[in-house]
């Protein structure tokens, strides 16, 4: 690459700059659309909880949770509680909400912490999801696919079986809830009004199915999140002045001696593959029926393949700095924390401490959050699992690669396009905005 030339050659390729056309192009009014059941409760069984719950524009699309509080909490962001009476939470969220920054990006194939859902001919329905064969048709992308999953999920947006239909028909099968769900949608004139405007092959209410709705929520976050315009993709389309030295000792740090850019490689930083970082572990876990005890063993309760035991998918870097907490449970809640825990994984497995999680007080979960460190044996197991080599770096090198970490903060990533409704067709409420 010129503007390279001259410059030490590093152990991993610095790769270049993401531009718009590396991401799926979007109608704006399925955008206009999909922003509006992004943030309506209608979508949720019991009517309490919207995608922006979780992934909150004002908290880096995320929550700013370890954790976080699905259906029956009440609140926002750090503010959320876990509930009341018998509405309140039965189980936390077992894995953190991350960022919805660049899912839209054509080269992207596999997404949630596990890899759980990718594209693959596996089902003959284009991808590899927990629904099997029983994915619905017509969904325009990865996303779209993954946008009808939080819907089913129980302790995220479904609720409980016997207090609403959609939570009773997932108990007989997953597919049965969403053309439930696409009926109350479809019974809201202004939603009708708005696909029928919005997609061609929809001449009225009754043709709007759930993969629509799907399609819809994501034009919504491909338009809103993605991001390119960060001071590191200018200077690698030839700005050298987009960098501060501390940030340029970063980068040379990031794709040479530090050897981040191995796994966070390519232009979205990432190679979609599964490594063991070993984590400090906490939570629910993603338990399995016959796991003897709770925890979270990552992509292999996907693969079933042991030498993927605690590995969890590489995330995209672009918009690091706003989505705290970090790690795939939100362990650690700055940068500084997880680049040095990958730096000396065993060392800060070590040091860490409970208080390092934002985990909003649930009284009666209490006793199973850190059980698992009671476990010596499955703590040996998961320490033995790491596979990432310790490779200390000093302070100064540190704050480099965390300069380079800010870097990749998109210039307008903060600047609303569509923002959030002022209301949405359902009349329920709307996640308010949140001011510093
Ligand atoms: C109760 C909180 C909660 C709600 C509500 C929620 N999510 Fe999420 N979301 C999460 C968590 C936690 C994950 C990570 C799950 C995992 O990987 O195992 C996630 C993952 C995702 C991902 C994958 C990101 C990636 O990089 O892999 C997308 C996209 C997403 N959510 C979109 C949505 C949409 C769209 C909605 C509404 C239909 C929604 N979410 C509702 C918590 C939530
Ligand atoms: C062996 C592959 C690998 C290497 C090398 C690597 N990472 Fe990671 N990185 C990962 C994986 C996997 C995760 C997610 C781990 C988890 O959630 O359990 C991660 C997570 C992160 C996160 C948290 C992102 C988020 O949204 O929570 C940051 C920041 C990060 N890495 C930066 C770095 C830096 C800086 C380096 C170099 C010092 C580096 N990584 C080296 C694989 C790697």
């Amino acid at each position: 690459m010129l503007l390279l030339c001259g410059a030490p050659a590093f152990a991993d390729d610095v790769p270049r700059a993401l531009t718009p056309d590396d991401f799926i192009a979007v109608d704006p009014a399925q955008a206009k659309l999909g922003q509006l059941l992004f943030y309506d409760r209608i979508l949720s069984g019991n009517r309490n909880i919207a995608c922006s719950t979780c992934h909150h524009p004002d908290l880096g699309t995320g929550d700013g949770l370890s954790l976080g509080i699905g259906e029956g909490g009440e609140g926002l962001g750090p503010d959320r509680t876990a509930g009341t009476g018998d509405d309140r939470i039965r189980k936390r969220i077992p894995r953190n909400a991350p960022g919805l920054w660049n899912l839209g990006a054509k080269d992207l194939h596999t997404i949630f912490h596990d890899g759980r859902l990718s594209i693959a001919d596996t089902y003959e329905n284009g991808f590899n999801s927990p629904a099997e064969e029983w994915l619905p048709e017509g969904l325009d992308n990865l996303l779209a696919a993954q946008a009808i999953f939080p819907l089913v999920a129980q302790f995220e947006m479904a609720g409980n079986p016997k207090e609403n239909e959609v939570a009773g028909a997932i108990h007989q099968r997953m597919d049965y809830a969403w053309p439930i769900l696409a009926d109350r949608v479809r019974h809201i004139p202004a939603y009708a009004d708005r696909f029928v405007a919005a997609y061609d092959h929809i001449d009225g209410a009754k043709d709007i199915t759930i993969a629509d709705v799907a399609n819809a929520l994501s034009a919504f976050m491909i338009w809103e999140w993605t991001s390119t315009d960060s001071p590191f993709d200018a200077y690698l389309q030839g700005d050298t002045n987009a960098l501060n030295a501390r940030q340029k000792q970063g980068l040379a740090l990031f794709y040479g001696k530090a050897g981040c850019g191995t796994c966070h490689s390519g232009p979205l930083m990432t190679d979609q593959a599964f490594h063991a970082l070993g984590l400090p572990p906490f939570g629910p876990g993603r338990t399995r029926r016959f796991d003897p005890m709770v925890r979270d063993v990552g992509r292999m309760g996907e693969s079933d393949a042991l030498e993927d035991a605690y590995a969890f998918k590489t995330p995209m870097l672009r918009n690091v700095a706003l989505t705290a907490p970090y790690g795939h449970n939100g362990a650690y809640p700055t940068l500084e924390g997880i680049v040095r825990h990958h730096l000396t994984p065993l060392q800060s497995l070590d040091a860490w401490a409970p208080e390092k999680a934002a985990l909003p007080e649930v009284p009666w979960l209490a006793a199973i959050d850190f059980m698992v460190w009671q476990d010596s044996r499955e703590m040996a197991r998961q320490r033995a699992a790491i596979q990432i080599a310790s490779n200390p770096l000093s302070d100064t090198e540190i704050d480099q690669i965390i300069a380079f970490l800010h870097a990749l903060s998109g210039e307008t990533a903060n600047v609303d396009k569509l923002g959030v409704p002022d209301t949405v067709p359902s009349g329920l409420p709307v996640d308010p905005r949140i001011t510093p």
